[in-house]
């Protein structure tokens, strides 16, 4: 076969946590997919990037205190451990918000708008929408962060998508008495420009049908795909016929890539994130001084995406449409797997993950291949789920990658290292040399299964061949032929042979056990590299364990839960900041203000409007979000601080020239409250606070 040229990625996580053990087994099994292809003697490049960009994200790193930047950072300098711990040998690892991304993104875009009339014109269209914006945030509100009461069942503190406690569907705009998860203020109708790429365009339509129904995608995949084209379920709960144009933009604020031409406005996360893809392959070749341009030119070039079942609709449609139109090769193939779940646990939570810690996992002394192999097992080339079972790993690992494969080492090398100085025959006699050719012809069914993701599969039939081997130990006993000299010749070739077998066995299991495969390789001097490897183990190195039993006690304290002195602590609902330094809290002003005059604000049940005195011989204007604490009159008169260098911001109801300090729980629905600060007796508005 001739040399494959292949580009492969994963989905790219949203950074906005460290990886759960459902993104690793994402990894892992691209990762045995890439390694298998490797020893074929194809060229892969494999390459993984964080999904940066968003309101969830530009919303954590506020909380945090930090810039998204800095938050992003943060998280990218977390992911090493994970990945060379389980052995996820990516070429590159990039990010969303990289120079590359932001420049390929808006050149997909513009390639898109750009489209001549005589091919048909442009598939970006501007419209006007009328969404819920929060007028104290100054923000429009995504669905996931507007809550109210539901139309339906009435139910409190609902999402504005849907309902979690009647299950019903609607729109934002639907929901009763509705308030911004962010500041509390209820959410005003905004009508703003937005651009849509026009997915229902008779040429988007044309070339996904085609694109999504020719054979490639996994078939349960393509008919999932296919209900999209008939009908589709609308934000309100209604349903529509046949494709719907996509809203790719948002408004600022917004942590993402500004669209050109269009200032304020930003591509909505899932239009620049699988441009990630190719940013970070981009990166790759820039490092490498190849060309990025020439490298996409290359028509041989094959470029598959593996992926999770919830985001399907974005690389089968949007991502493939988008690429095709602005002028780009498509994906080969997408392979979607399903979700992986822990002890029959239901489906982990997206964005925490639960049950299983990869970290943990590894800090405890487990083998990350023994979870490379547990998984192995249990993945085909569909998108079904994947239980973890802790009783099913032990049973895996113990008896048949120990028992069944490794110990086939270690029952034979002890005799060739002591009685034949480690040196091997290549005489098997007829039943050894047999059962070699039985494990060589499997070569190329096990070759096919890996290939097709098929891993349980491949699993199977190596194991398979490890129990004929096993049976062939147990038939000739070693441990009995070494009792007399006589049958030195006999013992030598039984030996002989397993080693050989455990050899060619290793090769198979190489690209899940790349490490073991590795002191396999020293250990015989037989290549562990290419699949096509042949020739037999002429002498072996003394043998040192290659891999320990899975104790019942590892997996114990796995899933023990953490102990309480463990558990995170969040003081007030939210952690303590990163360190500053006393130059960073020198440049914020703190002063004595006395709130010499205080009213309500009309149109807001929120605010009041204070009047401070911070001794500069006038007074200044303040809103503070304060009104479901205190009445006018309760302050004022009093002391407070405020932040007196805060630059001005101009709100609904006016100019806001500074901030009075209060305390608050973060979760104010789950300890509501907020509390103005009052200093001690002695305290002189205009006095700095050091
Ligand atoms: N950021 C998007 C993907 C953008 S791709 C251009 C995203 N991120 S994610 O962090 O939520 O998920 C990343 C990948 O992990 C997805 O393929 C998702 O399906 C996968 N998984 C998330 N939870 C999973 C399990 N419990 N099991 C297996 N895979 C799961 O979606
Ligand atoms: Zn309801």
């Amino acid at each position: 076969m001739s040399q494959r040229q292949l580009f492969v990625t994963t989905a790219l996580p949203y950074a906005n946590g460290n990886f759960h053990i459902g993104h690793i087994m994402e990894y892992i099994q691209a990762d045995i997919w890439v390694r298998f292809q490797r020893m074929q003697g194809h060229k892969v490049d494999f390459v993984g990037a964080d999904d940066t960009h968003g309101a969830p994200i530009m919303i954590a790193a506020e909380k945090a205190g930090i810039t998204p930047q800095q938050f992003v950072a943060n998280i990218a300098a977390g992911r090493k451990p994970y990945l060379d711990g389980f052995h996820i040998q990516f070429d590159n690892w990039h990010s969303t918000d990289a120079p590359e991304n932001h420049e390929l993104a808006r050149q997909i875009y513009r390639d898109l708008r750009d489209i001549p009339e005589v091919q048909g014109g442009s598939l970006i269209e501007r419209r006007t929408i009328d969404q819920f914006f929060d007028p104290e945030k100054n923000m429009f509100l995504p669905d996931r962060f507007i809550k109210g009461e539901c139309p339906k069942c009435h139910a409190h503190d609902q999402y504005g998508d849907n309902c979690e406690v009647c299950g019903a569907v609607y729109a934002p705009t639907d929901l009763i008495n509705p308030f911004s998860a962010l500041s509390g203020a209820k959410p005003e109708l905004k009508s703003s420009e937005h651009f849509f790429f026009k997915l229902s365009d008779p040429r988007c339509v044309a070339f996904l049908e085609k694109w999504t129904q020719d054979g490639k995608l996994q078939p349960e995949v393509a008919n999932k795909v296919k209900e999209w084209f008939t009908v589709r379920t609308n934000p309100d709960g209604t349903t529509s016929e046949g494709l719907g144009d996509w809203d790719i933009s948002r408004d600022a604020p917004y942590f993402g890539i500004e669209i050109p031409d269009a200032p304020g406005k930003y591509f909505y996360v899932w239009l620049d994130a699988p441009v990630g893809y190719l940013a970070s392959l981009k990166n790759l070749l820039d490092k490498r001084g190849e060309s990025y341009d020439a490298y996409m030119a290359n028509d041989k070039l094959e470029q598959y995406h593996f992926i999770g079942k919830d985001i399907v609709t974005f690389h089968t449609l949007f991502w493939p449409a988008m690429l095709h139109f602005s002028g780009r090769k498509t994906p080969n193939n997408v392979f979607v797997h399903g979700f992986l779940t822990v002890n029959n646990g239901e489906k982990m939570s997206k964005s925490r993950g639960t049950g299983l810690d990869p970290l943990k996992y590894l800090s405890l002394g487990m083998n990350p291949e023994w979870l490379r192999y547990y998984l192995a097992t249990k993945l085909n080339s569909k998108n079904e789920d994947v239980d973890f079972n802790a009783e099913d790993f032990m049973l895996r690992v113990n008896s048949d990658l120990i028992g069944k494969f490794v110990n086939i080492a270690s029952r034979a090398a002890g005799f060739l290292t002591k009685r034949f100085e480690g040196k091997l025959t290549q005489s098997f006699g007829e039943q050894g040399t047999a059962l070699l050719n039985d494990i060589h012809a499997a070569k190329e069914s096990i070759a096919q299964a890996y290939d097709a993701r098929e891993y349980g599969k491949a699993a199977r039939e190596i194991m398979l061949l490890a129990d004929k081997v096993n049976s062939y130990v147990d038939q000739h006993k070693p441990w009995d032929l070494a009792k007399d000299a006589a049958n030195n010749e006999a013992l030598h070739q039984v030996c002989s042979l397993l080693i050989n077998a455990f050899a060619e066995l290793s090769r198979y299991l190489a690209p899940v056990l790349p490490s073991l495969a590795q002191a396999v390789e020293a250990f015989t001097g037989t290549s562990m590299q290419n699949w096509n490897t042949t020739g037999y183990v002429a002498n072996i190195q003394p043998y040192q364990h290659l891999m320990q039993r899975v104790t019942p006690e590892q997996l114990e304290a796995l899933f023990e839960p953490p102990a309480v002195a463990e558990e995170k602590v969040t003081p007030g609902g939210e952690e303590i900041a990163p360190t500053i330094s006393i130059d960073d809290f020198a440049k914020v002003d703190l002063r004595i203000a006395e709130i010499v005059n205080c009213e309500a604000v009309e149109g807001s049940t929120k605010l009041l409007r204070l009047t401070l005195d911070v001794g500069e011989g006038k007074t200044r204007n303040v809103f503070s979000g304060v009104a479901s604490m205190y009445k006018p009159e309760d302050l004022k008169g009093k002391l407070t601080v405020m932040v007196a260098n805060l630059a001005p911001r101009k709100m609904k109801f006016g100019v806001s020239e500074g901030m009075v300090l209060a305390a608050s729980h973060a979760d104010e629905k789950a300890e509501p409250g907020i509390y103005v600060l009052h200093p001690w007796p002695g305290a002189k508005p205009g006095m700095r606070i050091h």
